[in-house]
């Protein structure tokens, strides 16, 4: 699907980072319960959260009360292992996006290695997919992944827009989009649905939801980082207008 005639692409909140405070007091507060509601009442579409194998921020309390408070959509990013598979079909989030995990990373790094670990994949996708759950792939913007992503039977890719986002010079920056151009056309002409995340800030946004495949981003620490200046509600806001809508 494409985006609709309007043009609206749909904003993902990413609480994370809220949990990555109140972990390092390993108190109460923050609570990214508390930042999720704030984040739907300034009118995202979704929240999204990464429940890691060591919990460094996101808590299996924060999955199940959230699981049982967002109304719009709870989008819950994990990786592709027997415990998490366990936990989503316990809590059956609404999507749910695959990535893969490294203990020592300080955050998602590079895109699922789909390619090399098709039969397992299957498998996970398959068991989300009868619990109703919707899953996606973080990808990077390489043709062959998506095209493995398909293959796999995912509902939808997540192309990982890190590169375009870091990129240090502007030629560098226009190779990195052309990738996620190729990649978006690819996975919407396969039939999956376009989603784009990572690194996606107030600037370098607007040219990502240009792109008339990606219906979808999600955007998690320049959000958090705006809203310790000016409040949740506002940085949300301030954020879809940088997409092109609304404040
Ligand atoms: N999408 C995925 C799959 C991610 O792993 C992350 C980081 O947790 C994000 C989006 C959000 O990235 P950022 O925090 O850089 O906006």
């Amino acid at each position: 699907m494409h985006k609709t005639g309007s043009g609206y692409t749909r904003l993902g909140v990413n609480v994370d980072h809220v949990a990555t405070v109140r972990q390092a007091r390993a108190g109460r507060v923050p609570d990214p319960v508390e930042a999720a509601v704030l984040a739907e009442l300034a009118g995202c579409d979704l929240i999204t959260i990464h429940l890691r194998e060591d919990r460094r921020h996101i808590q299996d309390r924060d999955l199940a009360i959230l699981r049982r408070t967002v109304k719009t959509r709870l989008n819950l990013e994990m990786a592709a292992t027997q415990e998490m598979v366990k936990i989503a079909l316990d809590v059956k989030p609404d999507t749910v996006t695959l990535v893969p995990e490294r203990r020592e990373e300080l955050t998602t790094e590079g895109g699922l290695e789909v390619a090399m670990n098709m039969d397992y994949l299957k498998k996970v996708i398959r068991l989300l997919n009868d619990a109703d759950i919707r899953v996606s792939l973080f990808v990077d913007p390489d043709v062959d992944q998506v095209k493995a992503s398909h293959r796999v039977g995912a509902d939808a890719v997540e192309i990982h827009t890190g590169k375009y986002a870091e990129a240090k010079t502007r030629s560098e920056a226009e190779t990195e989009y052309g990738k996620i151009v190729n990649a978006a056309k690819v996975a919407h002409k396969l039939k999956m649905e376009v989603v784009a995340g990572h690194g996606l800030d107030y600037k370098n946004v607007r040219a990502v939801v240009q792109i008339p495949e990606i219906v979808e981003v999600n955007i998690g620490h320049s959000i958090v980082a705006r809203a310790l200046m000016v409040g949740m509600e506002r940085a949300v806001r301030e954020m879809k207008k940088a997409m092109g809508g609304a404040i």
